[in-house]
């Protein structure tokens, strides 16, 4: 599966990030991220110029990496202002220094072009960093392609059977979705709204509602690596006000960072935001270890998928039917995006 490399990337939390070296692989690039004195963030490629140490594994003094295996120095521009033995620095020594954005408690990465990153491109996620929800929130590596776990969010069907006794009930299966794909600004929205439907424990928990519950499902996938769900629970028969509030609903914002590390592993960034029991820690660590144990079952299916599809012959057909329409856009999207790219440089010959 191709990358898609002039686009952003969620690199880590923002909370991950301090005077401590972070190493992540992001499109097949290792890269070393930490703050400067500043505090900036800073994402530089994790590999010394001089016998490939990996630089997560040095030490950072100030604002510079000395190399833990003979001493190159790099600036947080990635330019080299030591070498042992020397006065004289290689005019070619400095490894590619990637823009950095740092926005709704994401850390943001841009692999590509760095002409071509432009901060305002990110889509938003605004909840996470926002007063007025409390959010819970976790990563999960992936042994499998991205595109995986691309499919396994858009078709929420599979929350019955894969999900069941925690955010599955027989209602979403058997309730039609509706799709709708924005190419103009490169968004698929995928809707199950269901009007009378059983209360899973993930939100009868957490929001105390004894009965059935309407539940609307709305998916926002921005390609290639953010995602959104917006969710809307309320007891049956509560709608939302014809003015647009809605004061009896309870709304979680459930939104994946979908980071491709290499061509079969992932980075499966998960969070929960809800506008209801504010601060309340028990729900609070409910819905983080019932959401963590959601996404450890879609890791166990996609990494059996991995060794499944990478065992395949070429070209061996799936039967696809309706839940699919929103994954099958989002394929699309995404090797358009990917087939528009300019053919990559590789990151020695920056
Ligand atoms: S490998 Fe980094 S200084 Fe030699
Ligand atoms: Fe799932």
């Amino acid at each position: 599966m191709t990358f898609v490399r002039n686009q952003w990337y969620v690199a880590a939390y923002a909370t991950e990030l301090g005077r401590n070296l972070l190493a992540r692989t992001i499109l097949g690039e290792p890269i070393v991220l930490f703050r400067a004195n500043s505090g900036r963030p800073v994402a530089l490629a994790d590999r010394c110029v001089h016998r490939h140490y990996p630089l997560s594994q040095s030490q950072l003094v100030e604002n510079t990496i000395v190399c833990g295996y003979h001493g190159f120095t790099y600036g947080t521009d990635g330019r080299c202002v030591a070498v042992p033995g020397q006065q004289r620095i290689p005019r070619t020594a400095r490894v590619t220094c990637y823009p950095v954005a740092e926005l709704d408690s994401f850390v943001w990465v841009w692999i590509g072009d760095p002409d071509r990153a432009d901060a305002t491109l990110i889509p938003r996620a605004p909840w996470l960093a926002d007063g007025r929800y409390t959010t819970v929130a976790g990563m999960e590596p992936l042994a499998a392609r991205y595109g995986l776990l691309v499919d396994n969010l858009l078709d929420l069907s599979h929350e019955t059977y894969l999900h069941g006794g925690y955010i599955g009930t027989p209602e979403v299966a058997d309730t039609p979705i509706t799709t709708e794909v924005d190419e103009e600004r490169g968004i698929i929205r995928v809707s199950r709204r269901m009007a009378d439907a059983a209360c899973p424990p993930f939100y009868a928990q957490s929001t105390g509602i004894t009965g059935r519950i309407v539940r609307w499902q709305d998916i926002e996938y921005h390609p290639p690596c953010l995602y959104l769900l917006h969710s809307r629970v309320a007891p049956a028969g509560v709608l939302p006000s014809p003015d647009g509030t809605d004061p009896d609903g309870f709304h979680v914002e459930v939104v994946y960072a979908i980071t491709p590390s290499t061509g079969t592993s992932t980075y499966d960034f998960w969070a929960v935001a809800r506008d209801f029991a504010l601060g309340d820690e028990a729900v609070s660590t409910f819905l983080h270890d019932s959401n963590r144990t959601v996404v450890l079952q879609d890791v166990a299916a996609l990494n059996t998928l991995e060794q499944v599809v990478a065992a395949e012959p070429p070209g061996l057909q799936e039967l696809s039917i309706n839940i699919d329409t929103g994954g099958l856009a989002a394929r699309r999207m995404l090797a358009r995006m990917a087939a528009g790219e300019p053919a990559p440089v590789p990151a020695a010959a920056r």
